[in-house]
Protein backbone atom coordinates (compact mmCIF):
# COMPACT_ATOMS: atom_id res chain seq x y z
CA UNK A 1 0.00 0.00 0.00
CA UNK A 2 1.57 3.33 -0.86
CA UNK A 3 1.86 5.91 2.01
CA UNK A 4 2.13 9.84 1.97
CA UNK A 5 2.69 12.38 4.28
CA UNK A 6 -0.21 14.20 4.76
CA UNK A 7 0.90 17.62 3.72
CA UNK A 8 3.10 19.19 6.68
CA UNK A 9 1.24 17.56 9.62
CA UNK A 10 4.35 15.28 10.36
CA UNK A 11 1.31 12.35 9.93
CA UNK A 12 1.87 9.68 7.69
CA UNK A 13 -0.88 7.76 6.57
CA UNK A 14 -1.49 5.12 3.95
CA UNK A 15 -3.71 6.36 0.68
CA UNK A 16 -6.42 4.29 0.71
CA UNK A 17 -8.23 4.76 4.15
CA UNK A 18 -11.09 3.71 5.23
CA UNK A 19 -14.08 5.74 5.64
CA UNK A 20 -16.09 3.81 8.34
CA UNK A 21 -19.54 5.13 7.82
CA UNK A 22 -20.74 1.62 7.10
CA UNK A 23 -19.31 0.56 9.45
CA UNK A 24 -22.08 1.80 12.12
CA UNK A 25 -24.36 0.11 10.04
CA UNK A 26 -26.75 -2.15 12.04
CA UNK A 27 -27.24 -4.31 9.09
CA UNK A 28 -23.57 -5.52 9.71
CA UNK A 29 -22.99 -7.04 13.05
CA UNK A 30 -20.27 -6.89 15.45
CA UNK A 31 -18.27 -9.63 14.03
CA UNK A 32 -18.43 -8.45 10.32
CA UNK A 33 -17.27 -5.25 11.56
CA UNK A 34 -14.40 -6.50 13.13
CA UNK A 35 -13.80 -8.80 10.43
CA UNK A 36 -13.76 -5.50 7.90
CA UNK A 37 -11.29 -3.42 10.13
CA UNK A 38 -9.57 -6.15 10.36
CA UNK A 39 -8.82 -7.02 6.83
CA UNK A 40 -8.57 -3.32 6.14
CA UNK A 41 -5.34 -3.44 8.18
CA UNK A 42 -4.21 -6.81 6.38
CA UNK A 43 -4.40 -4.77 3.16
CA UNK A 44 -2.41 -2.31 4.70
CA UNK A 45 -4.76 0.74 5.44
CA UNK A 46 -3.54 2.89 8.29
CA UNK A 47 -6.15 5.40 7.90
CA UNK A 48 -9.24 4.87 9.41
CA UNK A 49 -12.43 7.64 9.51
CA UNK A 50 -15.32 7.73 11.31
CA UNK A 51 -17.92 10.40 13.41
CA UNK A 52 -20.60 10.05 16.02
CA UNK A 53 -23.37 10.46 13.09
CA UNK A 54 -21.92 6.89 12.01
CA UNK A 55 -24.17 4.85 13.94
CA UNK A 56 -21.91 2.50 16.25
CA UNK A 57 -18.91 3.34 13.59
CA UNK A 58 -16.41 4.67 16.46
CA UNK A 59 -17.33 2.16 19.02
CA UNK A 60 -16.75 -0.71 16.82
CA UNK A 61 -13.86 0.53 15.41
CA UNK A 62 -12.05 1.35 18.51
CA UNK A 63 -12.70 -1.78 19.74
CA UNK A 64 -11.15 -3.65 16.53
CA UNK A 65 -8.07 -1.61 16.42
CA UNK A 66 -7.85 -1.63 20.77
CA UNK A 67 -4.60 -3.51 20.03
CA UNK A 68 -3.01 -0.80 17.58
CA UNK A 69 -0.52 1.46 18.87
CA UNK A 70 -1.30 4.78 18.28
CA UNK A 71 1.87 4.95 15.62
CA UNK A 72 0.97 2.19 13.64
CA UNK A 73 -2.33 3.44 12.72
CA UNK A 74 -4.59 7.22 12.66
CA UNK A 75 -7.70 7.55 13.61
CA UNK A 76 -9.70 10.48 12.14
CA UNK A 77 -12.81 11.69 14.00
CA UNK A 78 -15.55 14.45 13.91
CA UNK A 79 -16.89 17.04 16.52
CA UNK A 80 -19.57 19.35 17.35
CA UNK A 81 -22.37 17.45 18.43
CA UNK A 82 -23.70 14.59 19.99
CA UNK A 83 -22.94 14.59 23.79
CA UNK A 84 -25.24 14.12 25.77
CA UNK A 85 -26.86 16.82 27.53
CA UNK A 86 -24.55 19.29 25.77
CA UNK A 87 -25.93 21.99 23.35
CA UNK A 88 -24.55 20.81 20.11
CA UNK A 89 -21.54 23.31 18.06
CA UNK A 90 -20.65 24.75 21.47
CA UNK A 91 -17.14 25.53 23.13
CA UNK A 92 -18.32 22.68 25.83
CA UNK A 93 -20.04 20.02 23.16
CA UNK A 94 -16.04 20.33 21.29
CA UNK A 95 -14.36 19.91 24.57
CA UNK A 96 -16.38 17.24 25.99
CA UNK A 97 -16.77 15.84 22.89
CA UNK A 98 -13.08 15.45 22.78
CA UNK A 99 -12.51 13.30 25.61
CA UNK A 100 -15.83 11.16 24.68
CA UNK A 101 -13.93 10.33 21.46
CA UNK A 102 -11.17 9.28 23.51
CA UNK A 103 -12.91 6.66 25.05
CA UNK A 104 -15.02 5.37 22.40
CA UNK A 105 -12.20 4.97 20.56
CA UNK A 106 -10.01 3.78 23.17
CA UNK A 107 -7.18 5.79 22.18
CA UNK A 108 -4.83 8.28 23.85
CA UNK A 109 -5.24 10.66 21.00
CA UNK A 110 -6.95 11.41 18.46
CA UNK A 111 -4.66 11.97 15.42
CA UNK A 112 -7.38 13.90 13.49
CA UNK A 113 -9.83 15.79 14.65
CA UNK A 114 -12.85 17.81 12.28
CA UNK A 115 -15.52 20.38 12.97
CA UNK A 116 -17.86 18.16 11.14
CA UNK A 117 -19.79 20.68 8.51
CA UNK A 118 -20.71 23.56 10.22
CA UNK A 119 -21.16 26.61 8.17
CA UNK A 120 -19.20 30.13 8.55
CA UNK A 121 -21.61 31.36 11.59
CA UNK A 122 -20.39 28.43 13.65
CA UNK A 123 -17.11 28.91 12.57
CA UNK A 124 -17.27 32.38 13.93
CA UNK A 125 -17.53 31.12 17.23
CA UNK A 126 -14.64 32.04 19.58
CA UNK A 127 -15.37 29.08 22.35
CA UNK A 128 -15.83 26.61 19.53
CA UNK A 129 -12.38 27.46 17.88
CA UNK A 130 -10.70 27.63 21.23
CA UNK A 131 -12.11 24.53 22.30
CA UNK A 132 -10.51 22.91 19.77
CA UNK A 133 -6.72 24.59 19.52
CA UNK A 134 -6.93 23.80 23.74
CA UNK A 135 -7.39 19.84 22.63
CA UNK A 136 -4.14 20.14 20.29
CA UNK A 137 -2.06 21.56 22.92
CA UNK A 138 -2.69 19.32 25.30
CA UNK A 139 -2.29 17.02 23.31
CA UNK A 140 -5.87 14.90 23.27
CA UNK A 141 -5.89 16.11 19.28
CA UNK A 142 -3.20 15.83 16.91
CA UNK A 143 -4.52 17.78 14.54
CA UNK A 144 -7.41 20.61 13.94
CA UNK A 145 -9.44 19.82 10.91
CA UNK A 146 -12.13 20.60 9.48
CA UNK A 147 -14.69 18.71 7.43
CA UNK A 148 -17.09 20.20 4.33
CA UNK A 149 -17.11 22.32 1.40
CA UNK A 150 -18.60 25.06 -0.19
CA UNK A 151 -19.18 28.70 1.99
CA UNK A 152 -18.41 26.44 4.98
CA UNK A 153 -14.82 25.44 3.61
CA UNK A 154 -13.64 28.88 2.21
CA UNK A 155 -14.72 30.48 5.75
CA UNK A 156 -12.64 27.56 7.57
CA UNK A 157 -9.32 28.25 5.01
CA UNK A 158 -9.35 31.67 6.21
CA UNK A 159 -8.88 31.45 10.04
CA UNK A 160 -5.53 29.55 10.28
CA UNK A 161 -6.66 27.36 12.40
CA UNK A 162 -6.89 23.55 10.59
CA UNK A 163 -4.16 21.80 9.44
CA UNK A 164 -6.01 19.36 7.76
CA UNK A 165 -8.84 19.41 5.24
CA UNK A 166 -11.55 16.57 4.32
CA UNK A 167 -13.51 17.34 1.28
CA UNK A 168 -15.00 16.05 -1.38
CA UNK A 169 -13.53 15.21 -3.86
CA UNK A 170 -14.00 12.50 -7.14
CA UNK A 171 -15.52 12.86 -10.70
CA UNK A 172 -17.85 14.83 -10.29
CA UNK A 173 -17.08 16.92 -7.61
CA UNK A 174 -13.86 19.16 -7.47
CA UNK A 175 -14.59 22.25 -6.74
CA UNK A 176 -12.74 22.09 -3.26
CA UNK A 177 -9.31 20.73 -4.82
CA UNK A 178 -9.46 23.56 -7.81
CA UNK A 179 -10.34 26.02 -5.35
CA UNK A 180 -6.81 25.43 -3.58
CA UNK A 181 -5.88 24.30 0.12
CA UNK A 182 -3.82 26.64 2.55
CA UNK A 183 0.08 25.73 2.05
CA UNK A 184 0.79 22.44 3.84
CA UNK A 185 -2.34 21.42 5.04
CA UNK A 186 -3.64 17.69 4.97
CA UNK A 187 -6.30 17.03 2.30
CA UNK A 188 -8.32 13.86 2.87
CA UNK A 189 -10.97 13.23 -0.07
CA UNK A 190 -14.25 11.59 1.18
CA UNK A 191 -17.23 10.79 -1.15
CA UNK A 192 -14.28 9.33 -3.38
CA UNK A 193 -16.05 6.93 -5.26
CA UNK A 194 -19.18 9.34 -5.79
CA UNK A 195 -21.04 7.28 -3.73
CA UNK A 196 -21.48 4.42 -6.39
CA UNK A 197 -23.56 6.93 -8.07
CA UNK A 198 -22.10 5.13 -11.68
CA UNK A 199 -24.18 2.65 -10.64
CA UNK A 200 -27.62 3.88 -11.81
CA UNK A 201 -30.25 3.02 -9.13
CA UNK A 202 -32.16 5.80 -8.74
CA UNK A 203 -31.19 6.65 -5.48
CA UNK A 204 -33.51 8.31 -2.72
CA UNK A 205 -30.82 10.29 -1.04
CA UNK A 206 -30.45 13.66 -2.92
CA UNK A 207 -26.80 13.97 -2.62
CA UNK A 208 -26.25 10.51 -4.38
CA UNK A 209 -29.37 11.47 -6.70
CA UNK A 210 -27.61 14.64 -7.87
CA UNK A 211 -24.03 12.73 -8.47
CA UNK A 212 -26.30 10.42 -10.17
CA UNK A 213 -27.41 13.03 -12.83
CA UNK A 214 -23.85 14.81 -12.88
CA UNK A 215 -22.39 11.37 -13.85
CA UNK A 216 -24.88 10.56 -16.29
CA UNK A 217 -24.27 13.98 -18.11
CA UNK A 218 -21.01 12.90 -19.19
CA UNK A 219 -19.59 11.61 -22.35
CA UNK A 220 -16.63 9.82 -20.03
CA UNK A 221 -13.66 8.48 -21.27
CA UNK A 222 -13.49 4.90 -21.98
CA UNK A 223 -11.44 4.20 -19.17
CA UNK A 224 -14.76 5.89 -16.84
CA UNK A 225 -16.86 4.12 -18.52
CA UNK A 226 -15.57 0.39 -18.44
CA UNK A 227 -14.05 0.55 -14.58
CA UNK A 228 -15.79 3.90 -13.43
CA UNK A 229 -14.86 2.53 -9.26
CA UNK A 230 -11.49 1.78 -10.74
CA UNK A 231 -11.21 4.87 -12.68
CA UNK A 232 -12.81 7.24 -9.67
CA UNK A 233 -10.13 5.78 -7.26
CA UNK A 234 -7.20 6.32 -9.57
CA UNK A 235 -8.65 9.53 -10.31
CA UNK A 236 -8.49 10.96 -6.82
CA UNK A 237 -5.73 9.61 -5.51
CA UNK A 238 -3.22 10.84 -7.58
CA UNK A 239 -3.21 14.88 -7.78
CA UNK A 240 -5.48 15.66 -5.70
CA UNK A 241 -6.04 15.14 -1.84
CA UNK A 242 -2.97 13.56 -0.16
CA UNK A 243 -4.94 10.17 1.06
CA UNK A 244 -8.70 9.08 -0.46
CA UNK A 245 -11.51 7.66 1.73
CA UNK A 246 -13.56 4.72 0.62
CA UNK A 247 -16.99 4.30 2.50
CA UNK A 248 -17.60 0.15 2.30
CA UNK A 249 -18.94 -2.46 3.86
CA UNK A 250 -17.03 -4.51 2.18
CA UNK A 251 -13.84 -5.81 2.43
CA UNK A 252 -13.61 -6.93 -1.20
CA UNK A 253 -14.23 -3.44 -2.78
CA UNK A 254 -11.87 -1.90 -0.45
CA UNK A 255 -9.45 -4.73 -1.87
CA UNK A 256 -10.59 -3.57 -5.17
CA UNK A 257 -9.74 0.48 -4.24
CA UNK A 258 -6.03 -0.97 -3.05
CA UNK A 259 -5.72 -2.58 -5.97
CA UNK A 260 -7.13 0.39 -8.59
CA UNK A 261 -4.53 2.54 -6.55
CA UNK A 262 -1.73 0.07 -7.65
CA UNK A 263 -2.36 1.14 -11.45
CA UNK A 264 -1.01 4.53 -10.70
CA UNK A 265 -2.09 7.57 -12.09
CA UNK A 266 -5.05 7.65 -14.65
CA UNK A 267 -3.44 8.45 -18.57
CA UNK A 268 -3.33 12.14 -18.39
CA UNK A 269 -5.75 12.44 -21.24
CA UNK A 270 -8.07 10.68 -19.05
CA UNK A 271 -7.28 12.72 -16.54
CA UNK A 272 -7.87 16.13 -18.60
CA UNK A 273 -11.19 14.89 -19.79
CA UNK A 274 -12.50 14.32 -16.62
CA UNK A 275 -10.90 17.97 -15.46
CA UNK A 276 -12.65 19.56 -18.46
CA UNK A 277 -15.57 18.17 -17.86
CA UNK A 278 -16.03 19.08 -14.15
CA UNK A 279 -14.35 22.21 -15.51
CA UNK A 280 -17.31 22.94 -18.14
CA UNK A 281 -20.14 21.94 -15.48
CA UNK A 282 -18.50 23.73 -12.52
CA UNK A 283 -20.84 21.58 -10.32
CA UNK A 284 -20.61 23.15 -6.64
CA UNK A 285 -19.20 21.08 -3.60
CA UNK A 286 -21.61 19.13 -1.69
CA UNK A 287 -20.92 18.51 1.62
N1 LIG B 1 -17.35 14.52 6.61
C1 LIG B 1 -18.43 14.31 5.90
O1 LIG B 1 -19.38 15.06 5.96
C2 LIG B 1 -18.44 13.15 4.99
C3 LIG B 1 -19.39 13.05 3.99
C4 LIG B 1 -19.30 11.98 3.15
C5 LIG B 1 -18.28 11.06 3.34
N2 LIG B 1 -17.38 11.19 4.32
C6 LIG B 1 -16.28 10.22 4.57
O2 LIG B 1 -15.81 9.71 3.34
C7 LIG B 1 -16.05 8.30 3.31
C8 LIG B 1 -16.33 7.88 1.89
O3 LIG B 1 -17.48 8.55 1.40
P1 LIG B 1 -18.87 7.83 1.22
O4 LIG B 1 -18.89 6.59 2.04
O5 LIG B 1 -19.92 8.85 1.42
O6 LIG B 1 -18.88 7.49 -0.32
P2 LIG B 1 -17.98 6.66 -1.35
O7 LIG B 1 -16.79 6.07 -0.70
O8 LIG B 1 -17.81 7.53 -2.53
O9 LIG B 1 -18.99 5.52 -1.79
C9 LIG B 1 -19.41 4.52 -0.90
C10 LIG B 1 -20.30 3.57 -1.67
O10 LIG B 1 -19.55 2.95 -2.72
C11 LIG B 1 -19.83 1.57 -2.74
N3 LIG B 1 -18.65 0.92 -3.29
C12 LIG B 1 -17.43 0.77 -2.74
N4 LIG B 1 -16.60 0.15 -3.60
C13 LIG B 1 -17.30 -0.11 -4.72
C14 LIG B 1 -17.01 -0.74 -5.96
N5 LIG B 1 -15.78 -1.23 -6.22
N6 LIG B 1 -17.99 -0.84 -6.90
C15 LIG B 1 -19.23 -0.34 -6.63
N7 LIG B 1 -19.57 0.27 -5.47
C16 LIG B 1 -18.62 0.37 -4.53
C17 LIG B 1 -20.11 1.21 -1.30
O11 LIG B 1 -20.94 0.10 -1.23
P3 LIG B 1 -20.45 -1.27 -0.46
O12 LIG B 1 -20.60 -1.00 1.00
O13 LIG B 1 -21.41 -2.29 -0.99
O14 LIG B 1 -19.03 -1.51 -0.88
C18 LIG B 1 -20.85 2.47 -0.81
O15 LIG B 1 -22.23 2.36 -1.10
C19 LIG B 1 -17.18 8.10 4.34
O16 LIG B 1 -17.32 6.78 4.79
C20 LIG B 1 -16.72 9.05 5.41
O17 LIG B 1 -15.65 8.51 6.12
C21 LIG B 1 -17.44 12.24 5.15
Amino acid sequence: MLTRALGETGLRGSVVGLGAGPLGDERLDDAAAERLVRGALDLGVTLFDTAPSYGRSEERLGRALAGQSGGDVLVSTKLGYGVDGVEDWTGECVRRGVDRALGVLRRERIDIAHLHSCGPEILAREEIRRALEDAVRDGKVGVAAYSGDGDGLRAAKSLGLFRCFQVSHNLVDQEACAEGMPDGAAVLGKRTLLNAAFVLQGAERPDVAEYERRFAAVEWPELVRDRPAAAALRFAAFGGPHAVLVGTSRLDNLARAVEALDEGPLPLETRRAIEEAWGRARWPGLI
